[in-house]
């Protein structure tokens, strides 16, 4: 006991989180310019950018000026025939940002290290305006420079953030030197190794975003699951007067139109009746539009009302016991074999999962971009997301604890609006360890702490004795979490789709129990006999043991089969099968059903019938 006292402590002692400063809340709906497009870059996996090569320590400012100093983000060029310097931006070649740069060029197919990117803009900022620069997301590290002093870094590869640029843009000629480095690190979350390709680079959207000088830089608007006839939540402004400002939060189609008075911080708790509002469903995706108006600024926004709890081994959507027909889905578009970051991306991909006949996807096992919850609040699709606290993270160290609660609090911030979110995952497959434990009791903390209206989930561990038959879930963080999730691969780790009739569940926690992961690998339109390993036979022969196996299980309310796509990953290396890719996809990289599809998409036909409700408002 006395040592997870000494890792709590640890893990307190390191709990003030570096979360981004000032995570601007709805970035899509206010005045931006996008910094999308070609990019120069250099590749520099000895740090010569930013480092003297001889001593390995960071360019001191006072040699910038020396022949030997010339760091990359100062952007230097010849200004006479003897000057020497060993770079040059504009002659170098560009990548597309966004987008990760291993899918861009064949030397960066496997590159982890450092890229530097520059691009220039001007920009004309009113006098009573400020200005901030916003990435969606960079993998993993970024520092930036404008005009060649340093104005931000961040760490984590899936999460938003921005840096405030008023006072240091000029009206013309602004360079942006960007630097970003994909190495995987003990400390960092995910860490040492994943099963998915360590995409790198500058891979979500970039805006220079113009804001008033008191602008609003949060808010949480949903309805109360304690109170469902109330909608609370919060305003929150930034600026050097934001005290007893007034702002008026409007649902014009419920006619609702309330005024509020801020307090000396920019803080204001809202609240406003819900009676009118119809709810959100799956199969009404019923949003409204909401407007936060203050003296300076109007943000639109698009919001769905809806409750999620559970009760017993229900869970209730809106009151309604549902039953989750999911599926498991990376950020990754496999026709560009690269990440996913466009609406067009999230349409395509949610698409094919509606396919299926799903009302529900798991975004694993990190962050996606903001355009999914966006499109998932349109098409009527529930989501599970999740942060990369994936396999081996080093739990004893409070550096990988603030990796992995500042991208948890990114994460809930930006989604805390979305309906279509309705579980915030802490892990997947992680050792039960004392001090994983505390970890994700804290990371669990912090999200009920920003928003308590959501289920927490994990994919928890199994009892994996070989050969037993009674499957338990021993984890101890069972009893934190509303559902109680686990990945199981009966039938393709160490054993074949006939074991799913030997086994039994013993799942008994009074909560609803979730399957997070199961499926095998097949090569598209590869066939053989039902026992032939990656032909569409087995993976289809192995789905149906599967469900066979699953009906059983009295306490099982939903699941999120692995995986709706073929995906890359560097440890899937069997050639004419594999080839970089890990084949459980029910869908190939090409986007082609497999024999699968049609066995999850039937039992998913079924279960929508056996839980239908009458949606009553
Ligand atoms: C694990 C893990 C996935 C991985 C999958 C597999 O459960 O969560 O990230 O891709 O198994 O082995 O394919």
């Amino acid at each position: 006991m006395k040592r997870a006292i000494r890792v709590l402590l640890a893990i307190l002692l390191c709990s003030e989180t570096f979360a981004q400063e000032n995570l601007i809340h709805n970035v899509y709906s206010r005045a931006s310019t996008s910094l999308n497009g070609n990019w120069h870059y250099i590749i520099d996996p000895y740090e010569t950018g930013y480092r003297n090569h001889r001593n390995w320590i960071p360019f001191d400012v006072k040699d910038y000026g020396k022949a030997s100093a010339k760091p990359y983000w100062t952007n230097k060029k010849m200004e006479n025939s003897s000057d020497r310097i060993e770079y040059d931006f504009d002659k170098s070649p560009t990548l597309s940002v966004p987008g990760d740069w291993n899918h861009q060029k064949d030397e960066l197919l496997y590159y982890e290290g450092t890229v530097w990117y520059k691009t220039s803009f001007d920009y004309d900022l009113p006098a009573n305006k400020r200005l901030f620069l916003y990435f969606g997301a960079a993998n993993y590290e970024t520092v930036a420079y404008l005009n060649g002093e340093k104005i931000g870094l961040h760490q984590g590869g899936f999460d938003p953030f921005n840096f405030e640029i008023t006072d240091k843009v000029k009206t013309t000629g602004n360079f942006l030197v960007v630097r970003v480095d994909n190495r995987r690190e003990k400390e960092r979350v995910p860490n040492l190794t994943t099963d998915w390709w360590n995409y790198g680079g500058i891979t979500r959207d970039v805006k220079l975003v113009e804001l008033p000088k008191n602008f609003v830089l949060d808010y949480h608007i949903q309805l109360d699951r304690s109170d469902p006839s109330m909608i609370r939540g919060y305003v929150q402004l930034d600026g050097p007067s934001i005290g007893a400002q007034t702002v008026t939060l409007s649902i014009p189609e419920i006619r609702q139109e309330n005024s509020f008075t801020t307090d000396a911080n920019g803080y204001v708790e809202i609240s406003l009746p819900a009676k009118k509002i119809k709810r959100w469903y799956p199969e009404r995706p019923k949003l409204y539009d909401v407007t936060i108006s203050t003296g300076e600024e109007q943000v639109e926004d698009r919001i769905g009302f809806r409750t999620i709890e559970t009760r017993g081994e229900d869970i209730l959507l809106n009151g309604k016991s549902i039953f989750l027909r999911g599926i498991s889905l990376h950020e990754e578009v496999p026709q560009r074999m690269g990440r996913a970051y466009s609406g067009d991306d999230a349409r395509m991909l949610l698409g094919w999962a509606r396919a299926l006949n799903c009302n529900f996807v798991r975004l694993a096992h990190y962050p996606h971009n903001e355009h999914m919850p966006r499109v998932a609040d349109e098409m009527g699709l529930l989501l599970w997301e999740e942060i990369p606290v994936y396999w081996g993270i080093d739990y004893e160290n409070p550096v990988a604890y603030n990796q992995a609660v500042n991208q948890l609090t990114s994460l809930v911030h930006r989604d805390k609006n979305r309906a279509s979110v309705v579980v915030w995952s802490m892990a997947n497959e992680t050792p039960e360890t004392e001090a994983r434990l505390e970890f994700l009791k804290k990371l669990r903390e912090t999200a009920l702490s920003i928003d308590p209206n959501r289920l927490i989930s994990a994919a928890l561990e199994r009892d994996e004795t070989p050969g037993k038959k009674e499957m338990v879930i021993p984890d101890p963080f069972a009893q934190y979490v509303d559902l109680v999730s686990c990945n199981e691969y009966v039938g393709w780790y160490g054993t074949l789709p006939e074991e799913c009739s030997e086994v039994t569940w013993n799942i008994d926690f009074n909560k609803p129990f979730f399957i997070s992961e199961f499926g095998g690998g097949a090569l598209y339109n590869y066939h053989g006999d039902k026992l032939d390993r990656w032909t569409e036979e087995y993976q289809e022969y192995l789905y149906k043991e599967q469900i066979k196996m699953l009906r059983k299980v009295s306490p099982l309310r939903g699941m999120t089969p692995w995986i709706l796509v073929d995906f890359r990953s560097p440890r899937r290396n069997l050639p004419e099968i594999q080839d970089g890719w890990n084949r459980k996809g029910l869908l190939s990289d090409r986007g082609f059903k497999k024999k699968a599809f049609y066995v999850l998409k039937s039992f998913y036909d079924e279960m929508e019938k056996k839980y239908a409700y009458k949606i009553d408002d």
